[in-house]
């Protein structure tokens, strides 16, 4: 139950993560006025006045919410680390759309670049060269937007850094995984000033998700 007289806006991430977190939400008893899966919309009023969703790219997320256009997000850890978190709480590990940040590509790839610097294609470039970095490696890194596992396959990079869940996509692919940067889960993320600002709302509805998230384990 969400009792807030402050204004809420909450941003959810689109795709897999928004198919784990209506079930929260329902769980919640937080009904929004169109099914967001289906929906062109992309502000939903709920049953509860002062809370509205609004439904983005997992990768704008922490962008929103830093700047205050909502007061509170779900965003992948994934996310979360690429954009640095400036501005942000993370008070809460929802544990949806879990999955693994790893190196991956052909078995025997890493020791084959010998000495020279190393190709990594991914869409998470900050993390990839700090992890690189810590291991004193040189990289090249090549900016991808998704399909990592075609970039070791056309020769664009040695390996990749990607999300690995099952490990199908992996294998498919001929692919294996080398080493995990960070086990990944969804997050709540609260604007600092909002959660000054609107600390009993905010209390609240991180309260209802907590117990959601219970209610699921
Ligand atoms: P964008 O549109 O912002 O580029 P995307 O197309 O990668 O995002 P999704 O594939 O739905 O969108 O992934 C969004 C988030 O879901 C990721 O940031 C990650 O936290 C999580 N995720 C991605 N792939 C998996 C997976 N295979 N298993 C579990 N969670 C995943
Ligand atoms: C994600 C990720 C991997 C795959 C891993 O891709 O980028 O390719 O899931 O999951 P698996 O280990 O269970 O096979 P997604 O399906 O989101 O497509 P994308 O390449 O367009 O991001």
């Amino acid at each position: 139950m969400i009792e807030s007289t402050d204004s809420l806006t909450l941003a959810l991430s689109k795709g897999r993560i928004l198919e784990d977190t209506l079930p929260m939400l329902a769980r919640m008893g937080v009904e929004p006025v169109e099914d967001p899966l289906v929906s062109r919309r992309l502000v939903f009023p709920t049953n509860h006045d002062n809370l509205r969703l609004l439904v983005i790219r997992a990768t704008d997320v922490p962008t929103f919410v830093a700047h205050g256009a909502a007061d509170v997000g779900i965003a992948g850890k994934d996310v979360l680390l690429e954009h640095g978190g400036a501005g942000l709480y993370e008070p809460l590990d929802l544990d949806i759309a879990r999955c693994r940040l790893m190196v991956a590509g052909y078995p025997g790839a890493l020791e084959r670049a010998g000495n020279r610097p190393l190709r990594v294609a991914t869409k998470y470039v900050e993390t990839a060269r700090a992890w690189f970095a810590r291991q004193g490696r040189q990289v090249e890194v090549v900016k991808l937007y998704g399909s990592m596992e075609l970039a070791p396959i056309v020769g664009l990079a040695d390996v990749i850094v990607d999300l690995v869940d099952t490990g199908g996509t992996l294998k498919a692919n001929g692919l294996e995984a080398f080493e995990t940067i960070e086990h990944i889960s969804s997050r709540l993320v609260v604007n600092k000033a909002s959660m000054k600002m609107k600390h009993a709302g905010i209390d609240s509805l991180l309260q209802a998700f907590a117990s959601a998230r219970q209610a699921a384990a």
